[in-house]
């Protein structure tokens, strides 16, 4: 059967594909459908943190699969009042606004901060990528992404990453609310520096304005921290996360200040599907596995080893736990060939490589992952 051929007829081609059809997976490991087996180092986008089919987290989603997958907002569930008890003790915020997905966050994100400030004004940073839906693409930076879907969000207006300077001239009494990410995930794995950071919030006092954290690419573990925000030590007022939340199983949330909470009102915003049993528990479920088999302690060491081992190979490796970005020349042709090796990995740019493997991974996958690096390289003729 012919996949590749038969997806391209059937689904809008906006996605930029590897060669590849996956079936299925194990720990850090891939297989596809001919069984070959591939050391993966993309998590399907920093999601999968527990490792495909972790035998904990399939028992307690197929539980739950059994007893009820979806009654609605509508009515009580458990789960959802179980994990929003779960989030308050990890993120130390109050409330917990459910969906599915990153982009969706951030949507209430933005509305719940309009919305809390009576303002309309946002600042977000160049290179930011917050989401594809009217939303979030607005506070997103790539033209390229934005320009067929305009009009957008009027009212956006873009700062230079880690230039304090720039920020004060784009903020006034007039911001509803500054929104970054801590580590730019999607630009290639840039870490926010602490003393800007630290800027931010001293102008937040200064104008009043909300602070938006994205950590949907940063969060439950990722960075070696269960939030990015642990690095710098602030808390935002509003919070967005998804990807690893569910460890694959689609579920986002909006996390907020109960000064937030107190000014909205039934019918500010809403999902069907968001917080339900099945997604509530599979969240649950992978803050349980984390926990319990203490990955992100896991995720600083390996984390901090795989750093050192790439730096050994290429001249520019940043980030932070298992959220690494390495300069790589011809990242596109370093993916497509890795792939032969049995190695899985994803490219942000040309010119970048971004590693975010599973939580689990060890030292000694690591070297394996080093090794097949080697091999790439070298079938390339790359020395780098
Ligand atoms: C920081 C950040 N915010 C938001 C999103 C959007 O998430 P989703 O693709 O689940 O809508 C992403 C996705 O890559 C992201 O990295």
């Amino acid at each position: 059967m012919d996949w590749i051929e038969k997806e391209r007829v059937l689904i809008p081609q906006v996605y930029k594909r590897q060669k590849v059809v996956f079936e299925r997976g194990e720990g850090c490991y891939l297989f596809d459908v001919n069984g070959k087996k591939y050391l993966d180092l993309v998590s399907g986008i920093a999601c999968v943190s527990i490792g495909y089919s972790h035998p904990e987290f399939v028992q307690k989603v197929y539980e739950q699969l059994k007893k009820l997958v979806h009654v609605s907002n509508l009515f009580y569930t458990i789960p959802q009042i179980e994990l929003a008890e779960k989030l308050r003790m990890i993120t130390g915020m109050d409330r917990f606004f459910f969906c599915n997905s990153g982009t969706e966050a951030i949507e209430a994100s933005l509305k719940f901060a309009r919305k809390a400030s009576g303002k309309k004004n946002f600042v977000a940073f160049k290179n930011a990528f917050h989401g594809r839906t009217m939303g979030a693409l607005s506070v997103t930076y790539k033209e390229k992404f934005k320009k067929p879907f305009e009009p957008l969000l009027r009212d956006v207006e873009f700062a230079n990453y880690n230039d304090v300077a720039d920020l004060e001239k784009k903020v006034d009494s007039r911001t509803c609310a500054v929104i970054l990410e801590l580590i730019q995930g999607e630009a290639g794995v840039f870490p926010a520096e602490k003393d800007f950071v630290k800027a931010i919030f001293e102008l937040k006092e200064k104008h009043g304005f909300l602070v938006i954290f994205d950590e949907v690419q940063t969060g439950f573990g990722r960075t070696g921290k269960w939030f990015a925000k642990e690095h710098y030590g602030f808390q935002p007022d509003i919070m967005a996360m998804a990807k690893a939340m569910g460890s694959g199983f689609p579920i986002g949330c909006c996390a907020i200040k109960e000064e937030i909470a107190q000014k909205l009102e039934r019918g500010d915003h809403g999902s069907t599907f968001g917080g339900n049993p099945l997604a509530c528990t599979a969240s649950l479920a992978t803050i349980e596995i984390i926990e319990k088999y203490r990955l992100v302690e896991n995720a600083e060491k390996v984390g901090n080893y795989f750093m050192k081992r790439l730096s050994e190979l290429f001249e520019e490796v940043r980030g932070k736990g298992l959220m690494i970005g390495v300069k790589a020349s011809n990242a596109d042709k370093i993916v497509e060939k890795a792939l032969d090796f049995g190695l899985v990995l994803n490219a942000t740019s040309e010119e970048n490589l971004r590693i975010v493997p599973p939580l689990v991974i060890s030292e000694k996958e690591v070297e394996i992952a080093i090794e097949k690096l080697e091999a790439v390289l070298k079938a390339l003729n790359l020395s780098c």
